[in-house]
């Protein structure tokens, strides 16, 4: 098929084909769903850190009405463990009495309504036998993991290049640590029939969930399904298979009824993960004429106190500039804290703050231009496997960015551009995105009536896979976007990847391309002995798509519509399955290439009250083929505002002795508003990457990261005050 060939780098921005569903209340989230006979469940949490459970005593909860159990670890049966991905699953749900982190679940109440379990909870008495918590980075009893992902590198002699570098610098950057906040609470709704289990959970990753349950609960995986046609977000939160979804389906196999749990807003800050504070040190050592010749960046994270987490932020780092010596170490804390966990852009959120900011104290110091500086120290090629990139339009980012913001406007001196009361600053930074694809397969099939429905077990997290895969099939099929339907959130479907690491799109969409290619084949192949048809004896090179019909190549009236196609052959429908895995890098002679963007901001700031606000955000991403230009921009504009959030406003305050999380509801938590979130341009350039049949790479999460760096580089253009801790406060302005 030819059809990838010659088509536009941005696809049309057609609406949602999930929007009516949503704006009419039609599509149902996880919460949404239930079963006759339904009970519910309310959970009980730790109130301490670190110890174990000496006493519990569950008789009121046990004689409240509506009560059908109390479940906990002195009477849950022994469970097995989920298997790890390239996360580990956390351990089994009350299956002994060690306490590891505040709010972790010490027993659950089942009864007929939500309110009755709730109201039962609360008279569940819990002793403990309290032990003093690790909740501080730089507790000398917390273990530290060197290297904990393998990611760490090396290239030249950063050492030796510092000592004997023309300019050094030295820097340390602090994040606080931020909690996903999906809109959607997480929630798990389970029925057995036997040992057949069906859920309905707000999961970015059926499949796994399937697995995950089919291995605790030691039953046959065939007679587990996972559904989650819709998810009220997830930003990297539904990755695992958290503690509350195996203990929605305890729940229901001990009462022997089906279950819901919902999380509530506080549950959302202790139990689905969160992203960890960091803490980073950057050094650098340039020319005077702005060329780095050495830049080692080390980054610590904290780690909760079993299983791992991937937080590699200081690993970006050595691909991100064209530097000959460069060390990155990444390495960890454990401590008494809530599981850390992936929330948007792990690792490179953290990492391109520091290394961004780094970048623009620099330029500060060299009297360079930051632009002119990133420019100078452009890598053409990927600087650690010295391989070309499969795309990179990062210069062109830069390039239309300063054109479009009108960066040449910018006056080099701190505190120097004033609007009235206000100070003005400009930051810019650049962004080097990591790449990640998963192996992921599809099914497609085209019916006599000549509509399509193509397939795949993943979910659709708010970022528009319903659409753009519908859009897709639509155009490799050759048929119009009416007659395609994409159907998801269902593991019985053919198995899907996570919507995660910003590789969806990526996987999915190139197990669609080869499905609907393996589709026209078979179409082919039904006609291959048929005398009467003019695509008799071609092959799937030879021929092209269009109007519902296949046809010869540069022969377009040489062709069969599929409708005739299986009416003539007495079928009423065909379906053919593809999958994809990640291409080879060595294999195609190329780096793959992650997004590459360039965020310019303009800040406003009121000195006297230290007030800092957004003015406008110019972002240009290259993100390879855009599949849909409305929804490719949602995504970079949702990412933005979380980027705006992360710098300004979100931190999940921890007590330091008991490690009770502060300010765990959306009142106390910080999340930017509509009065935050200025007029925002979003620009995509580049070219189809080379690294998959579709062109695409992933804008799930590039949208939010450099936002923080071009904020914080914006206030010290403004004020001359370098803020190197987020969130930036008013009292670090005042
Ligand atoms: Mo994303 S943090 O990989 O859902």
């Amino acid at each position: 098929m030819t059809t990838l060939e010659h088509v536009e780098l941005v696809g049309e921005g057609v609406d949602r084909v999930d929007g009516p569903q949503k704006v009419t209340g039609a599509a149902r989230y996880p919460n949404d769903f239930g079963f006759p006979n339904l009970a519910h469940v309310a959970l009980v949490r730790s109130t301490i850190a670190a110890g174990r459970i000496s006493g519990l005593d569950t008789g009121a909860a046990e004689s409240a009405p509506g009560v059908l159990a109390v479940i906990t670890h002195e009477n849950a049966p022994p469970l097995g463990r989920a298997p790890d991905t390239f996360l580990s699953a956390p351990p089994p749900p009350l299956q002994d009495d060690r306490i590891l982190h505040y709010g972790q679940y010490l027993a659950m109440v089942v009864a007929d309504t939500a309110e009755q379990a709730t109201a039962a909870a609360r008279r569940v008495r819990v002793d403990y036998e309290a032990a003093e918590p690790v909740t501080d980075m730089h507790d000398p009893r917390a273990e530290l993991l060197t290297d904990p992902g393998g990611v760490d590198s090396t290239r030249g002699d950063p050492e030796a290049a510092l000592a004997s570098a023309e300019v050094r610098f030295e820097a340390t950057y602090t994040t606080a640590p931020n909690a996903n906040s999906p809109m959607g609470l997480f929630a798990t709704v389970a029925a057995w029939d036997g040992d057949a289990l069906t859920v309905h959970d707000a999961t970015q990753w059926p499949g796994y969930v399937r697995t995950a349950l089919a291995q605790v609960f030691a039953v046959p995986e065939s007679g587990v399904r996972v559904l989650a046609p819709f998810v009220g977000g997830g930003f990297g939160a539904g990755l695992r298979a958290w503690p509350h979804v195996v203990l929605a389906a305890l729940a229901a196999r001990m009462v022997g009824r089906p279950v819901k749990l919902v999380l509530t807003r506080p549950e959302m800050f202790t139990g689905i993960g969160h992203r960890t504070s960091t803490e980073q040190r950057i050094r650098m050592g340039a020319t005077r004429d702005g060329r780095l010749v050495a830049l080692d960046h080390e980054s610590t994270t904290t780690l909760q106190m079993e299983g791992n987490n991937i937080e590699a932020c200081a690993a970006g780092t050595a691909s991100a500039y064209a530097c000959p010596n460069v060390s990155t170490r990444d390495r960890q804390v454990r401590l008494n804290v809530t599981w850390c966990n992936s929330m948007r852009a792990p690792g490179e959120a953290q990492g391109n703050f520091a290394l961004e900011s780094a970048m623009d104290e620099l330029s500060c110091i060299l009297g360079i231009d930051p632009l002119e500086l990133r420019l100078r120290n452009y890598a053409d090629r990927h600087p650690q496997l010295d391989l070309p990139w499969s795309s990179k339009a990062l210069r062109e980012c830069y390039e239309v960015g300063a054109e479009r913001f009108g960066w040449s406007r910018r006056l080099p001196e701190p505190g120097s551009m004033r609007d009235g009361d206000w100070l003005v600053g400009y930051g810019l930074a650049g962004v080097s995105f990591f790449w990640y694809q998963a192996p992921c397969q599809a099914g497609a099939t085209v019916r006599r009536d000549g509509t399509a429905l193509v397939r795949s077990a993943v979910t659709d997290i708010g970022t528009g896979t319903y659409t753009v895969m519908a859009q897709l099939s639509a155009e490799l099929l050759g048929l119009d976007l009416e007659r395609v339907t994409f159907e998801l959130g269902d593991s019985d479907l053919p198995p899907g990847a996570q919507a995660g690491g910003s590789g969806l799109t990526a996987g999915l969409g190139s197990a669609i391309h080869a499905a609907c290619r393996n589709l026209v084949r078979a179409f082919l192949d039904t006609v291959r002995d048929d005398p009467t048809s003019p695509l008799a004896g071609c092959t799937v090179d030879e021929v092209s798509v269009g109007r519902g019909r296949i046809h010869r190549t540069g022969s377009p009236e040489r062709g069969e519509s599929y409708a005739d196609i299986l009416s003539a052959h007495g079928l009423a429908e065909l379906t053919a399955n593809g999958a994809s895995t990640p291409a080879d890098s060595q294999q195609l002679g190329l780096a793959p290439a992650g997004p590459f963007g360039a965020r310019f901001v303009e800040v406003r700031v009121d000195p006297s009250l230290g007030l800092l606000r957004v003015a406008r955000i110019v972002s240009v991403i290259d993100a390879g083929r855009i599949l849909n230009e409305k929804t490719a921009t949602s995504q970079i504009i949702g990412g933005t505002v979380g980027g705006i959030g992360m710098a300004m406003f979100e931190e999940v305050v921890t007590d330091a002795g008991t490690g009770r999380i502060a300010n765990a509801t959306l009142g106390d938590y910080l999340i930017p508003v509509n009065a935050d979130v200025p007029e925002m341009e979003v620009i995509f350039v580049g070219r189809p990457d080379r690294f998959n049949p579709i062109g695409v790479k992933g804008v799930g999460e590039i949208g939010l990261v450099g936002i923080p760096a071009a904020i914080a580089n914006g206030v010290y253009h403004a004020t001359g005050r370098r803020i190197r801790s987020l969130p930036i406060m008013i009292d670090q302005l005042l």
